[in-house]
């Protein structure tokens, strides 16, 4: 049923709406020619500004935030315009997700980044891009049965012993995240069944005793694979449950697992 009423709202979108990307491209390159023929002192606020005036005069809407940008669709759109505004911190994450979905950090970390539609290339530093909607892993875990999320992280799910994590959405979701955090702060280098491992003890510690069977116990599945290619070359910082996402599909699989900030350390 989802997978129809999604379907329905696409072919609406394009139907009543074909240009639509176009014409909010087009007026944020507009927007920034502007600027960028006045030379002003201190522009970086006053376009940020001005390209969410463009989005809301379109009609998208906030849809979440962070620290350095902001997010703005609507419920029968399925990508999202994610703007930098904050001058001072991470200035170039859109550049490094940019590099990151044209392959140039390898093919791991590209597969696994959301897909991205289009980008600035109007200002030096880009200051915005389009790239296709997921649900958070926070969302999901509000949304999401433990049935769908151990589809979606089925290693996850397979190395718990019976346990509270195993039972509710949120505390596993939390759980997958600190996985990902921990794992991150190794150094960068294949991600080997041992490593996971150990990162799934560490993130599942109740009272100070891992929540999970022993390594030969568990099935190490797609999620660890796909992880693992990402990985191996490049480590994401800062998975926090807003910057991991799952791709509206049927929520039945790894492959739906994606990371929609990337931030390189
Ligand atoms: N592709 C997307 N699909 C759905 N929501 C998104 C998407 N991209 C961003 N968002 C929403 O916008 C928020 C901010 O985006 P993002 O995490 O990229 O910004 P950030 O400022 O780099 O965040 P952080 O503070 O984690 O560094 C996300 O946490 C999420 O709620
Ligand atoms: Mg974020």
């Amino acid at each position: 049923m989802r997978l129809l009423e999604r379907y329905i709202k696409e072919i609406l979108n394009e139907e009543f709406r074909p240009d639509f990307k176009n014409r909010l491209v087009h007026a944020l390159d507009q927007k920034s020619e502007e600027y960028n023929s006045k030379d002003e002192a201190d522009k970086w606020y006053d376009m940020s500004d001005d390209f969410e005036k463009i989005a809301y005069g379109l009609g998208l809407r906030y849809i979440g935030g962070g620290a350095s940008r902001r997010a703005y669709s609507t419920p029968d759109l399925d990508w999202v315009l994610k703007i930098a505004y904050n001058k001072d911190f991470y200035v170039w994450a859109n550049k490094d997700e940019i590099d990151i979905s044209q392959g140039e950090h390898s093919t791991g970390p590209r597969d696994i980044f959301v897909q991205t539609y289009s980008w600035d290339r109007v200002n030096d530093t880009p200051k915005w891009m389009i790239i296709e909607k997921v649900m958070t892993l926070g969302d999901a875990s509000k949304e999401l049965s433990i049935g769908d999320l151990a589809k979606v992280f089925p290693t996850f799910y397979d190395a718990l012993e019976d346990c509270d994590l195993k039972r509710d959405p949120v505390l596993f979701c939390q759980y997958v995240s600190y996985v990902l955090t921990v794992i991150s702060w190794n150094e960068e280098g294949p991600l080997s069944e041992e490593e996971f491992y150990e990162g799934l003890k560490e993130a599942s510690m109740s009272r100070n005793v891992p929540q999970v069977k022993t390594i030969e116990e568990i099935r190490f599945g797609e999620d660890f694979r796909r992880l693992g290619r990402a990985y191996a070359f490049t480590r994401p910082y800062d998975m926090h449950d807003g910057n991991i996402g799952i791709r509206y599909n049927s929520f039945n699989s790894p492959q739906d697992i994606v990371i929609l900030d990337y931030m390189l350390k």
